[in-house]
Order: C-alpha cells, then sequence, then structure tokens
C-alpha cells in the first residue's frame, strides 16, 4: 500500500466494510479476488444462461417493435433508419427504454444484485437507471465505434467509489463487441493523475469521465498495463471499478453484442435530495448514467435523428414496470424520509 492510500480519506464503502479496491491480496475464495487485484471481475452465471436467452430475445423484440424494418435474422436491416436512434458507442439513451420491464428484470435478478451487496457489503442498495447497448456485427451503415479509454470518475475524486458492472447476454468472445480494460488500472489511478496533472484534458460533459490522451495510453503502457478484451457468456455480469481505464470495442465477427448496464451503490452514500431527485427519474421514466445517486438525469426521452425528433419518440416504456418489493427497493423511494 502506498504512502498516498494510507492517508487518504477512506470512502464511505470501506467504512462500512465494504471492498477496499486497493489491489491487495484478499482471500475471498470468489469474484472478489480478481476485483481487488484487476479492477474488474466476471461473475459467471449471475443470471441463468435461460433466463439471460430470454432476456436477448425482448432486448431484440424491443428493437423490431420499433417497426422501422430492423429484424434480427436479416442482417441487411441492420441500418441507421431501420432501427432506434442507437450511438456510435452502441448506446440506446432516449425512448424511456432504461424504465423497460425487461430492463427492470435484470436489474432485480438476485444473481446481479448480491454481487453488489457482497463488494459493498450492504443489502441496502440503489441502482442506475443506465442505457443499454447493442453492437452491430454489420456496421456499414452504422457511425464508427471509436476508441474512447477513459475512467468514469473525476481525478480529483480519488479512491473508489463506484462499480459499475453490465449484463452480457450474447456471446462475447474475443473478437465479438464488448468491454476492453486495462487491469490493474485502479491502483495506479493516483499515480497517473499526479504525474499526468499537466496533461490537457480531454473535453467532457461531466468532470466525472476523465479519457485518456495518446501521452495518458503511453502513460499506462509505460506501467505494464495492457488491455484485455473481457469475454463472457450469456446470463454472465462483467463489473469494474470506475477508475479501471475501459471502452467498448465494435465486433470484427458476426456476433451482435446485447449488454445492459447495472450499477448499484448503498443508499447510505446518498442524499435525501438524491433520492428525490432519482424519484422524479423514475416517475418520469427518465435515464440518469451509470451514477445510481442521480448525479445527471436525462433531460428528455425524445431521441434526436438528424437533428429532428424521431417519429418514434416516446416518453415512456412500451411496457411499463411493475416492480417487485425488492426491486422497487432499487429505486431508492422506500428509503426517503
Ligand atoms: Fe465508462
Amino acid at each position: 500500500m502506498s504512502t498516498t492510500t494510507l492517508l487518504q480519506e477512506p470512502t464511505p464503502t470501506q467504512r462500512k466494510g465494504g471492498m477496499a479496491l486497493d489491489g491487495l491480496p484478499t482471500n475471498y475464495g470468489d469474484f472478489r479476488d480478481d476485483l481487488n487485484r484487476d479492477g474488474y471481475a466476471v461473475i459467471k452465471g449471475a443470471i441463468p444462461r435461460a433466463r439471460a436467452l430470454k432476456y436477448a430475445d425482448s432486448f431484440l423484440s424491443y428493437l423490431e417493435g420499433f417497426e422501422l424494418g430492423y429484424r434480427r435474422d436479416d442482417p441487411s436491416t441492420v441500418k441507421r433508419d431501420m432501427l432506434p436512434v442507437i450511438n456510435e458507442k452502441g448506446m440506446i439513451l432516449a425512448y424511456g427504454v432504461t424504465h423497460e420491464q425487461w430492463v427492470w428484470d435484470v436489474r432485480g435478478e438476485p444473481g446481479v444484485v448480491d454481487t453488489f451487496a457482497k463488494v459493498y457489503g450492504d443489502e441496502d442498495l440503489i441502482v442506475s437507471f443506465d442505457v443499454v447497448n447493442v453492437g452491430f456485427a454489420n456496421r456499414e451503415d452504422l457511425p464508427e465505434n471509436k476508441p474512447w479509454p477513459h475512467q468514469d470518475q473525476d481525478p480529483a475524486k480519488p479512491g473508489f467509489r463506484c462499480l459499475q458492472g453490465l449484463v452480457n447476454l450474447n456471446p462475447c468472445g474475443p473478437t465479438d463487441g464488448g468491454l476492453i480494460v486495462c487491469p490493474g488500472g485502479h491502483t495506479l489511478s493516483e499515480q497517473f493523475h499526479r504525474e499526468m496533472a499537466n496533461e490537457p484534458r480531454i473535453p467532457a460533459w461531466t468532470p466525472e469521465w476523465f479519457g485518456f490522451t495518446d501521452a495518458g495510453m503511453n502513460w499506462l503502457a509505460d506501467h505494464g498495463l495492457k488491455w484485455v478484451k473481457v469475454c463472457a457468456d450469456p446470463g454472465d455480469l462483467i463489473v469494474w471499478d470506475s477508475r479501471t481505464p475501459h471502452y467498448n470495442v465494435p465486433p470484427t465477427s458476426s456476433q451482435d453484442r446485447l449488454a445492459i448496464y447495472t450499477c448499484f451503490m448503498p443508499v447510505a452514500d446518498v442524499s435525501q435530495e438524491d433520492l428525490v431527485r432519482k424519484k422524479e427519474a423514475f416517475e418520469k421514466r427518465l435515464g440518469t448514467t451509470h451514477w445510481p445517486n442521480a448525479v445527471h438525469v436525462a433531460p428528455t426521452n425524445l431521441a434526436m435523428r438528424d437533428g429532428k425528433p424521431c417519429p418514434k419518440s416516446r416518453d415512456r416504456p412500451v411496457q411499463e414496470p411493475v416492480l417487485d418489493e425488492r426491486t422497487f427497493s432499487l429505486t431508492g423511494i422506500p428509503y426517503i424520509k
């Protein structure tokens, strides 16, 4: 452990007995040992395969349900004008998709929630209203997904603050699209930002996003970090420390990528104001990025297509979510005093 780490204020998570994410050896005997060492981990079968495939089916039915022309069995229909608006990274940001029943069903999966509960040492959690991701193999008509290596955390607020996650729904091998990470990058983050403090910052819409420049990428390589494509089966959950450098790559295979981002945080770490803002986002069926405390709430569900509202825009999901008590608690609403 470095002197800097010792002097640093422990995060709320550490104070409550959650994981330190400090790179030191641990002896949990499960995914947490990988996570602490590497800054990321794959939780095999967090969702039983059969249910994961059902969610993949719901995802594809959702895309077909826009009735713009996309059909899962015809790669020639992977066209911008045959699909809802999807950004170059594969994210669907609008249409209230984050509150579709099938998305909530994934968030409420016991194996997903329990993973985060183990990391934080806390059962009282809230979940982000984050986006879903489709990485099509046939990308000829889609905008290029260029590398965008980054951390999802403000360098001015160091230490372990957030564990991000995604549920993988299709086979995801070495040439299939998906997450790539720099194992061990979480432990070098403070040193990086100290030594690279004068490097010009890539513009970002939020201070909670830090992009690596070419010089930054060279620094990572010079310090022995290598990029690794994370492979997973349907139903596997991938989690990573927000400080671990990461981005997603498009497939070079013929396999489409389907993923749902799931990020949880202890209720104890958020304010009542956060919970009230989050409640409003839930009731308006708006999204929040990966931060479960609703740091950012999307202003609208309106999708813009070539500067004009998408004719298929909608304010609310196709299927309004009906949540059981445990899953509803993840909205944070029951914790409002
Ligand atoms: Fe990210």
